[in-house]
């Protein structure tokens, strides 16, 4: 399972691969910033000559007038390296949001493109974690830590130069450092991204219980599990802080060993250039000048090593980001001409389907039967016995493994995607509402239906009453996904939704259990009464829901045992008179 989206070859270059296209299509705000980069690291090198100049031809001379001179054009200096790194990190910052956006929605879309069992598997439970955090990191990779990689790497490679310049002996002496702290310092960081994964697990496992807890807070308070949940949190945080404790020594061991060396080459620097300057070889000014490079050098050469190592772990994430996005689909929209009519029949041809998480165990065992446009039919059978898959099978959110489903006799993976969704429509138990207005949440499906027709909508659905009793009416904001509304008021709002779309084939499941008999039986008479005059398919198991329904297909285990209306059914189906007599349909 994590091997379907498990990247095999993530390393830095298929991170670079990934990214550039985003990166380029935004080369002008990268051209500005390595221009204001070069401007930077320019005022940062002119600044220990001007030191010099200030030592040996202001001090040492006794030239006042120098002196000024060279404070003075230090000063500007300064103001022109502060303008130019303030609009630097403000264009990075700037570039670095929009880059991640669009990186962000290329990730959605390609989320989207899956086929449904995608968010049945463990991965997809991380999705919404791994898009904010991961998307994060890489906001950090490219506005930050690939900018300081590049400054830093200039800084090493101009300030060497120019160490180079102002003294060759002395540079020779502090030379020996550099390669010693480079051996070092990738072993280490290749040492921190080992770490990474695991971490990141951890990390993923703490948000999503976390999450869960909260979502769920009516559970967890009803059976007073408070501390119980904090305890796991906190064994989980524990958990956490273990695996990272590697790291985080190595993180710091990093620093520390950077550090040392490099404030070692400067004691180094400072005994050497002091033996120099006695025996005339060099001046006080150069040997200022000469460590003020190295001290760039050195903050050159610790931010590229502490950036490369953050890179370094954001990379795994990232790339694993990536490799999510770019799974192939395994139910690609089908793109065929789009059938001139829906009737609306449809038929279940011998059809086997197990889950893709529960291979083992099969959820429907062949079953066959078939609705007539404009028929009214009702699926019933204990809990568990594939009421709903079957009506996710007939959405082609799932395809069956064996057997086919045809909608007006063309087999349902023939029919242009797009179409079939307009055509099906599907009330789930618990349906979602989003967190705006009541209108926009009808609206949902039918974009462009008109204020009148939303009212309309939720007039067939039974909702429009208690709309149009709260103060906003239809302009209610539904905060927090409908939490302030009552189960029943919710699957109203869902049917009405439902009704919008038009479709010709209306699936409710379970989508009145919490209404009131009566209010359910309005429902039941609008929907009947619909002028495009929709089959409808209503799984449930309360008896008044089913008892008038043309016909009546029980499920037991995946298969077909009765089918037929209510009171036949009584009379001829053991089965059924059964599920009625053990109260498994309820009044
Ligand atoms: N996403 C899934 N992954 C794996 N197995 C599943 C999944 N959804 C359902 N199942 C299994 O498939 C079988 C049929 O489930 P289904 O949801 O169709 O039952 P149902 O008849 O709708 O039950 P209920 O009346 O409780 O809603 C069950 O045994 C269930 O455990
Ligand atoms: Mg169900």
């Amino acid at each position: 399972m994590q091997s379907d989206i498990r990247d095999k070859k993530d390393n830095l270059l298929t991170l670079w691969r990934r990214v550039r296209p985003f990166m380029s299509a935004h080369r002008g705000m990268y051209a500005v910033t390595i221009f204001l980069t070069l401007l930077t690291l320019g005022t940062s090198v002119a600044f220990p000559q001007m030191i010099r100049a200030v030592i040996d031809e202001g001090i040492q001379a006794g030239a006042v007038d120098r002196v000024y001179f060279w404070l003075w054009a230090m000063s500007a200096l300064v103001i022109v390296q502060a303008s130019a790194q303030y609009l630097r990190n403000f264009v990075l910052a700037k570039g670095s949001i929009r880059i991640t956006t669009e990186i962000r929605a290329y990730i959605l879309r390609q989320a989207f493109d899956q086929e449904f069992a995608f968010f049945d598997k463990k991965e997809s439970d991380l999705l919404p974690n791994r898009l904010m955090a991961d998307i994060g990191t890489l906001q950090n990779v490219v506005g930050t830590i690939v900018p300081e990689i590049v400054q830093g790497g200039l800084r090493l490679f101009i300030a060497g130069g120019l160490m180079i310049y102002t003294s060759p002996l002395l540079s020779v002496a502090v030379a020996m450092i550099g390669p010693t702290l480079a051996y070092g310092s990738s072993k280490i960081s290749r040492r921190i991204r080992r770490q990474a994964d695991p971490i990141q697990a951890a990390g993923a496992r703490l948000t999503s219980r976390t999450r869960e807890s909260l979502s769920g807070v009516l559970t967890v308070k009803t059976y007073d599990h408070q501390e119980k949940t904090i305890e796991e949190h906190n064994q989980l945080a524990q958990n956490l802080i273990d695996t990272a404790r590697p790291q985080m020594k190595s993180n710091a061991f990093l620093t520390g060993y950077t550090n040392l060396l490099s404030e070692g080459a400067v004691v180094v620097a400072i005994s050497v250039g002091a033996m120099l300057i006695l025996s005339n070889q060099l001046t006080p000014g150069l040997l200022v000048t000469f460590i003020l490079y190295a001290g760039l050098v050195s903050r050159g050469a610790a931010t590229v090593s502490e950036q490369s190592a953050q890179l370094m772990s954001a990379q795994g994430s990232t790339n694993t980001l990536f490799a999510l996005a770019e799974r192939e689909t395994k139910m690609p929209p089908v793109e065929t001409p789009e059938p001139k009519e829906c009737r609306g029949a449809i038929e279940v041809q011998s059809v086997h389907f197990s889950y893709p998480e529960g291979r083992e165990f099969a959820a429907v065992k062949g079953v066959d039967f078939s609705i007539k446009a404009g028929e009214e039919v009702a699926l019933v059978g204990v809990s568990g016995c594939g009421k709903s898959t079957l009506a996710k099978l007939i959405c082609r959110l799932y395809d069956p493994d064996q057997g086919k489903i045809c909608l007006d006799g063309h087999p349902l993976p023939e029919i242009n995607t797009r179409w079939l969704r307009s055509k099906i429509s599907l009330v789930p138990p618990e349906p979602v509402i989003f967190t705006t207005t009541l209108a926009e949440n009808i609206r949902y499906g039918r974009t462009d239906a008109t204020d009148e027709e939303v009212r309309w909508a939720a007039e067939q659905a039974q909702a429009a009453g208690f709309i149009e009793e709260l103060p906003e009416a239809y302009e209610t904001i539904a905060e927090d996904a409908g939490a302030q509304f009552s189960s029943g008021q919710r699957q109203r709002i869902a049917i009405a939704r439902a009704i919008l779309r038009r479709a010709q084939i209306l699936i409710l499941d379970e989508s009145t259990a919490a209404l009131d008999t009566r209010t359910e039986s309005e429902v039941k008479k609008s929907l009947r009464a619909l002028p495009h005059n929709p089959t409808l398919i209503l799984i449930s198991h309360r008896l008044s829901t089913i008892v008038d329904v043309e016909r009546v297909i029980a499920l037991d285990q995946g298969r077909i045992v009765a089918s037929g209306p209510h009171h036949e059914l009584l009379k001829t189906s053991h089965f059924y008179s059964e599920l009625v007599q053990d109260q498994l349909i309820t009044e």
